[in-house]
């Protein structure tokens, strides 16, 4: 068996939640792959294009005629028509789309008696309904498109960013784990009702991530150790970590790979508290 270097060769990704963290991780490894890469961003255009200049510069993959390797689009994942102009303006651009990676995701925490209905909906908002919405679009164009078998043997994937926390409850944070624990239902039911017209759909639950999201939980040799703790692989994920499963999800290579969550948490759901105890 060998593996083709460029496993996404022809293949058009979009990230939402592309400019930062975990997305700006699996753009960059989606590119190194070989694909064609939409970068979204909700307000920082800079970081966004930024990444795109990185990637056109890296090379790779040779492209159809005219084909960006990278392009920035600014929009909200929440905002029906945002989110509907974004897509018109990928497949503008490219022709199509094969992968989505629905990224973008927020926290608004707070503890349980003191969490205003704001909190509550920004991170449903986000979390859940912008990947209800994203995926929407993107199924139109799968199922528009079907396969096309010297790219790829599945009409489209998408890949949810979902989070240990849909599993591990979160005190001070109900609001992300609900949305992560919703997402989870989302993720399975498209999965089941679109297995198929070969669309293939999982998550990844990513453990706690070198990001901007939980700077708070990693940057001080204090919290480190703390957190260390709570991960028997005794290091933090690096974006890498999880751009390179999302490579997986992607590719061929996880064709019989469909409704499921692929842990990428160095342990941290193997109820580490129980190591020397219960
Ligand atoms: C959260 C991070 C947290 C990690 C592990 C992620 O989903 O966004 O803030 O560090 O889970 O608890």
């Amino acid at each position: 068996m060998s593996y083709s270097p460029y496993v996404l060769k022809g293949q058009v990704a979009l990230v939402t939640g592309g400019s930062s963290g975990i997305g700006e991780g699996a753009a960059r490894c989606l590119a190194q792959a070989g694909a064609a890469v939409v970068i979204n961003y909700h307000s920082d255009r800079a970081a966004a294009e930024q990444i795109v200049r990185d990637i056109i510069s890296e090379g790779g993959a040779e492209l159809a005629e005219g084909m960006p390797r990278a392009i920035a689009i600014g929009a909200n994942v929440a905002k029906e028509e945002e989110v509907k102009a974004m897509f018109a303006q990928t497949i503008a651009t490219f022709g199509t789309i094969d992968i989505l990676v629905n990224n973008a995701g927020i926290q608004q925490d707070a503890a349980f008696v003191d969490m205003t209905l704001a909190q509550w909906n920004l991170v449903m908002n986000v979390n859940l309904t912008g990947q209800f919405l994203c995926a929407r679009e993107a199924v139109k164009e799968f199922l528009r498109r079907g396969v096309k078998p010297d790219i790829s043997c599945a009409a489209g994937k998408i890949i949810c960013m979902s989070s240990v926390h849909q599993v591990i409850p979160w005190a001070g944070h109900v609001n992300y784990a609900t949305s992560k624990g919703g997402l989870e239902m989302l993720m399975k039911s498209m999965a089941q009702e679109l297995a198929p017209q070969k669309i293939r759909i999982n998550s990844i639950a990513p453990g706690a991530i070198e990001t901007q999201i939980n700077t708070a939980a990693w940057s001080t040799p204090e919290m480190k150790a703390k957190l260390l703790q709570l991960i028997p692989a005794g290091r933090v994920g690096m974006p890498e970590d999880i751009g390179k499963a999302v490579v997986w999800l992607a590719s061929d290579d996880s064709d019989y790979v469909n409704g499921t969550t692929l842990f990428v948490d160095g342990g941290m759901t193997l109820y580490p508290g129980f190591t020397k105890g219960g």
